[in-house]
């Protein structure tokens, strides 16, 4: 964690680092429980976690009309602590929410399925948000967010993001629309590789 992290989220630090670190170990766990297919295939292509930037949480909390506290961040924020699983088939992804639900250490609290409901720009993910232990006598749980993305869907949500904080764009509602075809594209080819992946299992 840097220097400047550590300075905001202070007695906390070490905690979220331990939760952080408990939740992946679970998670992984669960995965190896998902049967392997006779080809080897893995559900998860890669996992990424991370706790939120100062930085970031600052401007969260600042756009929220929140105290700019690492105790507003803990409890009235879900993404503080957070793990992205990035799936082959779109199919896994649902295999992993799957597994998650048996996961003892936490608790699902809520799934955002912007998959069935991509949002109007074209982001497709499963966003989870569960409820886990946090070992504090004020602060006695927290939430986390773990996103389930195919590498398609990451594909296109990173080269979104990078390109959403270059300024002066000129033409914005064609940019919109076209990057908005390009979710639809990666979607369809997504429904295509899972056909063809059940085409060669059988
Ligand atoms: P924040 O967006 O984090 O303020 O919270 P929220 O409650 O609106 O949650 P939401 O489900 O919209 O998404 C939270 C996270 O999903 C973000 O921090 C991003 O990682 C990701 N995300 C959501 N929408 C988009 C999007 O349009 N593009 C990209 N690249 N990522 C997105
Ligand atoms: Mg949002």
């Amino acid at each position: 964690m840097k220097q400047e992290d550590k300075n905001f989220y202070g007695v906390y630090a070490e905690p979220l680092q331990t939760v952080l670190q408990n939740m992946l170990d679970e998670l992984i766990q669960e995965l190896g429980r998902i049967p392997q297919e006779e080809d080897g295939a893995t559900p998860a292509e890669h996992l990424n976690s991370r706790i939120k930037s100062a930085e970031s949480m600052r401007g969260k909390l600042k756009k929220k009309w929140l105290p700019e506290m690492p105790e507003t961040a803990l409890t009235k924020l879900s993404d503080t602590i957070g793990i992205r699983v990035v799936t082959h088939f779109v199919g896994d992804v649902y295999a992993v929410l799957e597994k998650m639900k048996q996961a003892k250490c936490w608790k699902i609290v809520k799934n955002k399925d912007y998959i069935a409901m991509p949002k109007p720009n074209g982001y497709r993910s499963l966003h989870v948000i569960v409820r886990l232990p946090f070992d504090n006598a004020e602060i006695p749980f927290i939430r986390g967010e773990i996103q389930l993305r195919t590498i398609a869907m990451d594909c296109w949500a990173s080269l979104e993001h990078q390109m959403r904080y270059k300024k002066n764009i000129q033409d914005t509602a064609l940019i919109e629309s076209e990057l908005l075809r390009c979710a639809e594209e990666m979607a369809s080819t997504d429904l295509t590789l899972q056909t063809i992946r059940e085409m060669i299992r059988k």
